[in-house]
């Protein structure tokens, strides 16, 4: 090769060393709180709680240590009655959710009403907190902040989990998405319609603004499957999700998406053992046309993995 060749071969990696080392070390350094949190980036780090993926407090991706999401009917306090809202509930240690641990992350406005009206800084992971999401001024702008409810309403962790009218008003988001990221769903379905016709059928793009307390984001990465972020819109059936995700095939036959009975663990809903090798065998009868139904799915009791992996498929709205 001749000397003149190498110097131009030289300089073109430089120049492509060079690009690449800008976006590697500059991108990083953007400063993520200039882009105030929106609304839904306060929830979602709320429900997910602290890093909701490879954690040093859920090494096993079991959902240990997420906190839970209630909604509330009425005052914990008074028992009167209120408009439903979403509490946040961290009990005693379980870790809080980077916007908590870092207000600057939520942005100008945001930070300042958390900090200033929300009282975040003095809510302490040991003691546990309860937070909601509240609407307040900022030099003349409207935005949405994180209260700790447990300082400025007096609303204590056991207080709330009590006063859920039903079992149905406490959701395991957060554990949920531990099992949405352990079970490797984003292998085939995104979190994230782009700006394209998927609108019509997916719903619209998230915004910057909606992951400045989120990690890891789930966004997904080759689309095999429908995208997810707002699949709880069009699909808040409970018994369709369970008949899914026990066996895709008895909702939708020709479907490719994996089996997850094994999510169901033990003992259904009743306390019935799930046996599902016998279930198999009444399902093998029933698609050789020899049964003309399929069997029952069972109920996921509220502490599976399923029942939290539903939770966090409804709740994407
Ligand atoms: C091998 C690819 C694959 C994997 C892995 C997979 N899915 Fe699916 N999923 C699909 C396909 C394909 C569909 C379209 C409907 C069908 O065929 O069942 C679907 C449909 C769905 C739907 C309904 C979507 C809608 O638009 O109504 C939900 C919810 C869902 N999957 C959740 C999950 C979750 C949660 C996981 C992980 C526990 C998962 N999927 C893992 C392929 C997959």
């Amino acid at each position: 090769m001749a000397f003149r060749e190498y110097k131009i071969g030289a300089r073109m990696f430089g120049i492509a060393l060079g690009s690449s080392m800008v976006i590697t070390l500059y991108m990083p350094s953007l400063d993520i709180s200039s882009v105030g949190s929106t609304e839904m980036g306060l929830r979602k780090g709320l429900q997910y709680g602290r890093v909701s993926g490879f954690s040093l407090e859920d090494p096993f991706l079991q959902g240990w240590g997420k906190p839970v999401t209630v909604i509330l009917r009425k005052d914990p306090n008074t028992g009167a009655e209120i408009e439903p809202i979403y509490s946040y509930v961290y009990e005693a240690g379980v870790p809080f959710t980077s916007a908590v641990r870092h207000p600057r992350i939520m942005g100008e406005g945001v930070k300042d009403l958390s900090l200033d009206k929300g009282m975040i800084g003095q809510a302490s992971e040991s003691d546990g907190a309860v937070f909601i999401v509240s609407k307040g001024d900022y030099n003349g702008k409207k935005f949405s902040y994180i209260e700790n409810a447990t300082v400025t309403k007096g609303w204590t962790t056991d207080g709330v989990m009590n006063a859920a009218a039903s079992t149905k008003d406490i959701k395991r988001i957060g554990a949920g998405k531990i099992i949405f990221v352990r079970e490797g769903c984003w292998w085939c379905h995104t979190l994230l319609p782009e700006q394209t016709q998927d609108w019509q059928a997916f719903g619209s793009p998230p915004r910057l603004g909606d992951f400045n307390s989120e990690s890891p984001t789930a966004l997904g990465s080759d689309r095999k499957a429908p995208d997810l972020l707002h699949v709880g819109s069009r699909n808040s059936s409970r018994e369709w999700m369970t008949m899914h995700f026990f066996n895709p095939r008895l909702v939708q036959p020709h479907s490719i998406m994996p089996r997850f009975n094994y999510l169901w663990g033990d003992v259904d809903v009743d306390g019935n053992k799930i046996d599902l090798d016998n279930w198999q065998t009444e399902y093998a009868a029933y698609t050789s046309g020899e049964r003309v139904y399929p069997p029952d799915v069972p109920i996921p009791a509220p502490d599976s993995e399923a029942y939290w992996l539903i939770d966090f498929v409804l709740n994407l709205k």
